[in-house]
Order: structure tokens, then sequence, then C-alpha cells
């Protein structure tokens, strides 16, 4: 099976895993309980509310929109919210979504590695944990030109991708759910006139990181997506899991708030945002 292939069969089988009482699961941790996944968006909305709020009157493309977590919030400053999703079943999650709450916005079934507009198309690209999924290089590198081209010369392009990586060495967790530190200012830089203006720290989760290390080396995502029946001692000892994984949560919020943007670098997540040289200069 193809990376693309391979890619939308996980998407559209964990995307239908989850009813409509389980919100974010699809989009965040899947296989989490407890409190990983609201702990997640929140730090993670608490990172882009305020940029997401300048893009008023704007129009706005949500690359690798899933379940439609940002199209939603989008949909109440922008003038035009476009969502874009590799899986035909979180494009319909995402349209629910948008039903259930009155808000409107178009949504496409499409690939990042081949945007289906016309260059130059949207004032602004949002993407959230969607290009930390993508492993191989030149898949990579045509997803990085498919966005620049697709923004406006004056736009700007938002993401908030996975990116702890202290060793500066690429790494990669569980070939399951593969997900990779790219160095993002290098890939925009080389295939556009953007420029990285920003960075901010998400989520130094101190607490959760050898969590993190232990559930992704494991492979658990991939395990509880797909075995239909758990024996009774392995679901406890995952119980027990998920309630330290939701106390480490807790614990890390206060550093996560006063400290993620001092401390970037060792962030899981952080925020980068690309503007055009010449718009960066004009501004203040
Ligand atoms: C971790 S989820 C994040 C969803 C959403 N951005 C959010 O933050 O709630 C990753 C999403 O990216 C989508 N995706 C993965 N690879 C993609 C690709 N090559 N093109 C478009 N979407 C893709 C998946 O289907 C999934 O909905």
């Amino acid at each position: 099976m193809s990376d693309l292939s391979s890619m939308k069969d996980f998407w559209n089988k964990t995307a239908k895993k989850f009813g409509e009482d389980e919100d974010y699961r699809p989009v965040l941790t899947p296989s989490s309980k407890g409190l990983i996944n609201w702990y997640a968006d929140c730090l993670q909305n608490r990172a882009l509310s305020r940029i997401l709020k300048g893009l008023f009157g704007k129009t706005v493309l949500d690359v690798g929109c899933g379940v439609g977590r940002w199209s939603a919030r989008l949909a109440s400053v922008a003038a035009l919210v476009v969502g874009l999703d590799l899986s035909r079943e979180m494009i319909l999650k995402a349209k629910k979504r948008m039903d259930k709450k009155g808000l409107s916005a178009d949504f496409v079934v499409a690939s990042t590695h081949m945007l289906p507009f016309i260059p130059r198309a949207f004032d602004a690209i949002v993407s959230v944990t969607v290009l930390q999924h993508i492993i191989e290089e030149s898949s990579f590198k045509d997803a990085t030109s498919s966005i620049a081209q697709t923004t406006k010369g004056d736009g700007e392009i938002i993401l908030l991708e996975y990116s702890y990586n202290p060793s500066g060495k690429k790494n990669r967790y569980s070939s399951e759910f593969p997900t990779v530190a790219h160095c993002y200012r290098e890939a925009f830089e080389e295939v556009s006139s953007l420029e990285l203006i920003e960075t901010r720290g998400v989520d130094l989760s101190v607490f959760l990181k050898p969590f993190n290390r232990f559930y992704k080396k494991r492979g658990k995502y991939k395990v509880n997506l797909e075995t239909g029946s758990l024996s009774f001692l392995y679901k406890l000892s995952l119980d027990g899991f998920y309630f330290l994984a939701s106390v480490a949560c807790i614990l890390s919020l206060p550093s996560d708030i006063t400290l993620s943007n001092r401390f970037q670098r060792y962030s899981e997540h952080q925020v980068f945002i690309f503007k055009s040289r010449k718009t960066n200069q004009k501004s203040p």
C-alpha cells in the first residue's frame, strides 16, 4: 500500500471508530482517555486563539481539517473558510459539526500533496498536526510547495506541529503512527519567498513526556484501533495508565502556561508563522 493510501485508510478508520460524543478524540490522541485530549486541545487553543482572531475577514484554508476543530473556530472570524482533508470520513464529521453549530464552511476531500486550488487562492493557510504525519521526504516537499503556492503573496501560513527535537536530528516515533519533527523554516523558505516570523511553544508537558515516549514507541495507537476485544487485565492496566497520564497533564499545566515560550526547544509542539518578506518589512 502506498504512503498516501495507507494514511487515508488509517484516518478513515480513526474517524469512523469514534461517535459524536467523543468529539476531538479522532484528531488528538485517538486511543487516549482521561484528560489527555482535553489538555492537548486546551493548550493548542491557547497558543492559536489570538493568532486566529487576527484572520478577521480573510479567506482561510484549513489543511488537514479533520473533524473541523479549527474550521469551526475560524468560521466565526474569517470571511470564508475551506476545510480540506485526505479522509472522507473526517470531512463528514466536520460537516456535521458545522451544521450542529449553525456555522458555514466549504469542505473538500484532497491531499496536501496537490491542493486543488488556483495559485494564491487564500489569504491564510492554517494547518494543525498534519505535516508531522507526512514522513516521506518527497511527499513532504510536495505538500510544502503546494501550501506555499496556494497562499497569496501578502498572505500567511500558520502551522502548529510536533517539534520536540532537542538533539537536532530527525526523529520519528513508532512505525504504526509515525510522527516526525520536520524543520519547517528550511522547508518553507526553500520553496517560497515566505519567511518564518514567529514561533511559539505550546506544551512543555514536563510530567507527560515519559508517558508520550512510552506510548508512541509501543505503538499503542494501532493496537487500540484494531483490537476488538482486550483482556480484562490489559484494560485495567490501560485505565491505570490513563489515570496516571491525566494526573501528569494537570501537574504539567502550570509550567506549560508560564514557561512554554521561554523553553520553546523543549515544547512537544510549536506554532510556526510564515509571512512574505515584503509584508513583514512593512509591518513594524
Ligand atoms: C491529527 S489530525 C488533525 C486534524 C485537525 N487539523 C485538528 O487539529 O483537529 C490529522 C488530520 O490530517 C489529515 N491528513 C493526513 N495526511 C493528510 C494529507 N496528506 N492531506 C490532507 N489531509 C491529511 C488526516 O486525515 C487527519 O484528519
